[in-house]
């Protein structure tokens, strides 16, 4: 079974999509980070982040990787953890113009396929339920309003330990940037899938997320 759920930077994706696969015992993925990774390696390697072939290269040089470990995610860049690496402001202020790169994505969106192919998994990203997985039982498209998302992302970095000079309205200005860029970029943008349901977040705590999305997996099974 493949549940898809999409949505903008920070609209809490991530942290819903875990509870669930837990909940049903099914893989998470997270596709935010393997584009993420990528930009990692294109840093590392001193690649410009729009030289598509020199980062596929790298790429393949570097294979990305999802290992689990205690029931957590984590992501490597050939034998390097690079999990927390990858979360920094400057991965995130780079990772929407490798990821409007053309044969990242395809790489990218056949890693994903093959993934959702052999497992049950509930996958995060963009363009899971428009691109990735446009077959899949469950649809969810989540938003939030970009000071509730700012917010969580300073909470997020607190929690995390990530050092930032960066203020509220800052966040949320790099917050609205990505969202432009993201929806507006030529393939695949951000955008909600035609049969998906949206859930707005911004006043909703997590545990009602989790909730409405499992009821609309119970809906899904029962149409089955
Ligand atoms: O979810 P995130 O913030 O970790 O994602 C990082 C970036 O990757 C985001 O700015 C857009 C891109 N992305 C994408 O293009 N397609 C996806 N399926 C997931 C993320």
């Amino acid at each position: 079974m493949q549940i898809a759920i999409d949505g903008p930077a920070s609209a809490g994706k991530s942290t819903v999509a875990k509870i669930i696969a837990h909940k049903l015992n099914f893989t998470y993925i997270d596709t935010g980070a393997m584009y993420r990774a990528s930009t990692w390696i294109a840093r590392e390697n001193n690649i410009n982040y729009g030289d598509e072939k020199g980062i596929l290269a790298a790429i393949d040089h570097e294979q990305i990787e999802f290992k689990f470990k205690n029931g957590q995610q984590k992501i490597y860049a050939g034998n390097k953890d690079i999990t927390q690496e990858i979360r920094t402001p400057d991965i995130s202020a780079n990772v929407s113009q490798v990821s409007a790169l053309a044969g990242i994505r395809e790489k990218m969106v056949s890693l994903q396929r093959h993934m959702a192919g052999e497992m049950n998994v509930v996958m995060d990203g963009r363009d899971i339920g428009t691109t990735v997985l446009p077959h899949a039982a469950v649809k969810i498209f989540l938003v939030a309003s970009v000071h509730s998302r700012a917010e969580r992302r300073m909470k997020d970095f607190k929690e995390r330990g990530i050092k930032t000079s960066q203020s509220l309205a800052e966040i949320e200005h790099d917050i609205a940037e990505r969202d432009y860029k993201d929806s507006h970029r030529q393939l695949s943008p951000l955008k909600k899938a035609e049969d998906a349901t949206e859930i707005d977040t911004t006043s909703m705590t997590i545990d009602q997320v989790v909730e409405t999305i499992l009821s609309e997996i119970k809906k899904s099974q029962k149409k089955l």
